[in-house]
């Protein structure tokens, strides 16, 4: 029974990553559809509901990305825009959180407040904002001013953004009446009325994705959620406090914000069946052509000669080359090739076993006793508040775990068993904003 002085048990937030353009899903698996059609954001969408999860989370891509010049999205090719989806899921889906992830340096605020309160609006409360900044040039050259911002710059832009947003957002009077606005920034010099009454969140949810301690700190200010890929116990410990710990600068409390590791999974009936299922699917995710491939990305250089089962380059990267474009870069290319060489000598692994054990994703294997205990010891010890489920299939990667983990952590009381308010922010245990107030406890 809980007392007074005990804590509150902590429970866990789950959200559902949509899989599309990655190496995770499985794409020559024959239950794998389509990621453009309808039916298969709707099966994903209804299966998060019917487990309770907090929101549906997609990720963005603004252009086709390339592999020695030529178009490269490991075996599917396209990705439609993320808000025009979520409008459509909002129609079919009653309680479920609905995030987008839009670029902050190629849209404008104006227009983006407007669509994120619209779809607040039709949605009755469950929009969320992923705040992403773009990883390079490249990805903004299909945009009317081309050009690219410096990363420190693109942080600059992205908190006045969000700054600018929660103005507009703002700017309706209480008795519903729209009043004038005027921002005038470094990046912004707009003024009018905003044309979206205030929306049932107030401020539509904000999440935040990037890494760089700029990027913590415009989260630590701005922020009610990230989405990180520090999903082992001590780098999602280690991530926690320091983020966390940036959060008293800004006015916020620890609980203000809310950390969810991107995460993978496979469920077994018994622990050495996940592990065999585990190991056949990153065999399946790491073709011979993807282990090539993903060497290529690091070593900056053709490599197509090479036998995926023989051992990595004997030659160092390419610090300049960049042979992939529309990715983000995943750390110092000769650090990396340094570490994979490392373990292929200890473990006598070929090119292939390497970038397979190396770039290996999947978080929790296991059955979904063993899983759900995992997921529960992994949040109450701090290093996360929750998960963004990234299944290997799309678009029913999900459906085993909500029908059995979901009701393996509603039993330990890691997880709701009904939603117990309509919106997001009530979801999440977010208040809504006050007037004039930024983020929680914030006075941005
Ligand atoms: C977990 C995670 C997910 C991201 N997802 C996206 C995405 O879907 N689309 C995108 O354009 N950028 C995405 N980014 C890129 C970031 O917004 C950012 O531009 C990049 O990480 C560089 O910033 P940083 O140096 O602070 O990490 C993601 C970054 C992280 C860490």
């Amino acid at each position: 029974m809980t007392t007074s002085r005990t804590p509150a048990r902590k429970r866990l937030h789950l959200a559902a990553h949509f899989p599309g353009v990655n190496n995770t899903t499985v794409w020559t698996d024959s239950e794998s559809r389509s990621q453009i059609e309808f039916d298969s954001f709707e099966h994903l969408a209804r299966t998060a509901e019917r487990g309770r999860f907090d929101f549906f989370f997609l990720a963005e891509g603004l252009r086709l990305r390339e592999h020695k010049g030529r178009i490269h999205d490991l075996d599917v090719v396209g990705r439609p825009e993320s808000l025009t989806v979520l409008n459509a899921l909002a129609a079919v889906t009653d309680r479920l959180g609905l995030a987008a992830t839009v670029n902050a340096t190629f849209n404008e605020p104006y227009e983006l407040a407007r669509r994120l309160a619209t779809l607040d609006h039709l949605s009755a409360g469950r929009a969320a904002w992923n705040v992403v900044t773009s990883s390079d040039a490249f990805t903004g050259e299909n945009f009317r001013r081309g050009g690219y911002l410096d990363h420190a710059d693109r942080y600059t832009r992205a908190a006045e953004f969000v700054a600018t947003a929660r103005e507009l957002w703002d700017s309706w009077s209480e008795d519903g009446t729209p009043r004038p606005f005027a921002h005038r920034g470094q990046h912004f010099d707009i003024r009018g009325e905003f044309t979206v009454p205030r929306s049932p969140q107030g401020h539509p949810v904000v999440i935040q994705a990037g890494d760089s301690p700029a990027g913590r700190d415009f989260a630590a200010s701005a922020a009610d959620v990230i989405f990180t890929r520090h999903g082992t116990l001590e780098a999602g410990r280690a991530f926690s406090a320091d983020v966390k710990g940036r959060l008293a600068a800004h006015g916020r409390s620890h609980n203000s914000l809310k950390i969810m590791p991107g995460v993978t999974f496979v469920l077994g009936d018994t622990a050495a069946e996940a592990q065999e299922k585990a190991h056949h699917i990153r065999r399946r995710q790491v073709s011979p052509q993807n282990a090539l491939l993903a060497a290529e990305q690091i070593w900056g250089t053709d490599l197509s000669h090479l036998d995926p089962d023989g051992p990595l380059p004997a030659f160092d990267p390419d610090p300049g080359a960049r042979l992939t474009q529309g990715r983000t870069r995943l750390g110092d290319p000769q650090e990396i090739a340094d570490r994979w060489r490392a373990l292929s000598r200890a473990k006598g692994l070929s090119l292939r076993e390497t970038v397979i054990e190396a770039t290996g994703r999947q978080s929790f294997i296991g059955t979904p006793e063993t899983v759900a205990a995992e997921m529960d010891a992994f949040v109450t010890q701090d290093a996360a508040d929750g998960f963004i489920l990234v299944p290997h299939l799309t678009p029913g990667g999900l459906d085993d775990f909500v029908d059995t983990v979901v009701p393996l952590l509603q039993e330990r009381g890691a997880f709701r068993t009904e939603y117990e308010g309509n919106t997001l922010r009530s979801h999440l245990g977010l208040p809504e904003p006050a007037r004039g107030r930024g983020v929680e406890g914030s006075t941005s």
